[in-house]
């Protein structure tokens, strides 16, 4: 990215956390200039753990100091101030959850990414009345990878996250553990929940923005992290209502995917770009141990001239559709290199996994789903119908492989999400899938004018009452109604 870029958006967010409007003078003293541009730093928080069986999460409103100025409202599970704790589940493991809605509002909360009947997912039926507990209980069937719970409260999931509701699930299995990774939490293996949130003058947070002007890390603004000068995993989620992220190191370094959404893929994957779109994951190790300690190095996402159709390249600064971060780069994360731990990893690992995908020759069903809408500027939908609670749009038959296509022939870009599996991503109509969407996933970025195919195995779970959603996970078009569901069926 260009200096004079970044500089420019460091500055306009330490207007923001100064509370300063643009044109009054800066105080030199609150700037603290490191080799990626940034002026002020925040320490990286990092969310408490909880493991075992057991976990019992209350959903609170709470405060968090983000900016300089009055104390940001936000929503928290178990007191955080913005993002709740990781749960650490282990696969194999039967849990259960006590989930306490302490709001004034109803709720629902939904473990993103896990494979578990429809009952117990959390959906917008499963609503948490105010003061209630909501407790479900399922087997861990996933493998290891970063997944995470979130409301799904219909038509304010977009609201609830905004303000902060939502945790990560960390699920470890054998094969995980049996490999030379960073795995010391918080210190070489790391949680970060990236998303923008726009802020009113006294800091309060916009719960109908689209798009954000401030960046957070794990709810914190211009946050630093201090890694060790050894490989670091970096634990991501597009927690955005709609922005993409197209992440990369300042000094342009080549990092490993290790992980998508749902599992460990076959051998580290390089990159330097990588585009995530909300609500997916990739699980990234990052060289640091040739860096200098106390030397800074950022990750960044790299959306200046993203094309039109991905969210968030829009160029405009202002109104429904603007934002300061739009069609620009900005920092997301500032790395400080600290010295190396002592079980830290020094190289990287030749081999992760074996995957074996459900293939097209296994495929007994095939459907298609078209991203719709009812003319310029109407709400979106899924084959020209809006989510209704009481309309099941498809029919799966239990221990079908099915092959989903979903087509998008509109003017914008979307996140698609489906409940219930991990599945593979087979083709796209824009190109080769790429590299690093060869895993198992239950998101992805579909643009104007593409066509994405995937398969999975709907297996273990069904009910002729319990739907699961398939849905944009980017929340302002969840909440608009580009959302359907489906049973899966004896
Ligand atoms: Cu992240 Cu339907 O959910
Ligand atoms: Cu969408």
């Amino acid at each position: 990215m260009s200096e004079e870029n970044q500089f420019e958006i460091s500055r306009r967010n330490l207007f923001k956390v100064a509370g300063l409007g643009a044109g009054i003078a800066l105080i030199p003293e609150m700037l603290q200039t490191s080799p990626t541009g940034a002026a002020v730093t925040n320490a990286l928080w990092i969310p408490p753990k909880l493991s075992g069986s057991n976990f019992n999460l209350k959903l609170l409103k709470s405060t968090k100091q983000i900016a300089q100025g009055s104390v940001t409202k936000t929503y928290g599970y178990n007191g955080a101030g913005f993002w709740g704790p990781t749960l650490i589940m282990k696969k194999g493991d039967n849990v259960t959850l006590n989930v306490t809605n302490g709001l004034s509002e109803e709720t629902t909360t939904h473990w993103h990414g896990m494979h578990l009947p429809a009952k117990m997912d959390g959906g917008p039926m499963q609503v948490i009345s105010v003061g209630d507990t909501w407790s479900p209980h399922f087997k861990v069937m996933n493998n290891a990878a970063t997944f995470w719970y979130h409301p799904h409260m219909h038509k304010t999931t977009q609201k609830q996250l905004a303000l902060g509701a939502g945790g990560f699930i960390f699920v470890q299995d054998s094969k995980e553990a049996a490999l030379a990774l960073p795995r010391t939490y918080g210190v070489d293996d790391i949680p970060l929940a990236l998303g923008s949130r726009t802020l009113s003058a006294v800091n309060q947070i916009s719960t109908t923005a689209i798009y954000g002007d401030t960046m957070l890390a794990n709810g914190v603004a211009n946050a630093q992290a201090t890694l060790p000068a050894q490989y670091v995993r970096l634990r991501i989620l597009n927690m955005e209502s709609e922005r993409v992220l197209n992440l990369g190191m300042s000094d342009n370094r080549t990092f490993h995917v290790i992980s998508t959404d749902g599992g460990l893929v076959r051998k580290p994957i390089p990159l330097k770009r990588l585009l995530m779109s909300p609500g997916e994951r990739y699980e990234i190790l990052v060289n640091l141990s040739n860096d200098k300690i106390g030397s800074v190095v950022a990750l960044c996402a790299y959306n200046r001239g993203l094309a039109f159709g991905y969210g968030g390249s829009e160029p405009a600064t202002t109104g429904d559709f603007g934002s300061l971060l739009n069609n620009a780069n900005f920092d997301v994360l500032k790395i400080k290199i600290t010295k190396p731990i002592a079980k830290g990893i020094s190289s990287l690992p030749t081999k992760l996994t074996t995957n074996i995908f459900p293939v097209a020759s296994q495929v007994t069903n095939t459907r298609t789903i078209a991203i719709t809408d009812n003319g310029p500027g109407t709400p979106f939908t899924f084959d020209g119908k809006s989510y209704s609670m009481d309309y099941i749009n498809q029919h799966v038959k239990l221990g079908a492989t099915e092959a989903w296509t979903v087509t998008n022939d509109r003017v914008f870009g979307h996140s698609f999400h489906i409940h219930d599996v991990q599945f593979k991503i087979t083709s796209r109509s824009t190109g080769a899938v790429p590299a690093h969407e060869n895993g198992w996933k239950d998101t992805f970025s579909i643009l104007p004018n593409e066509k994405v195919t995937f398969i999975a195995k709907f297996d273990d779970y069904a009910s002729s009452k319990w739907p699961f959603m398939y849905h944009c996970h980017m929340a302002n078009h969840e909440d608009g109604g580009l959302m359907g569901q489906f049973l899966v069926e004896q």
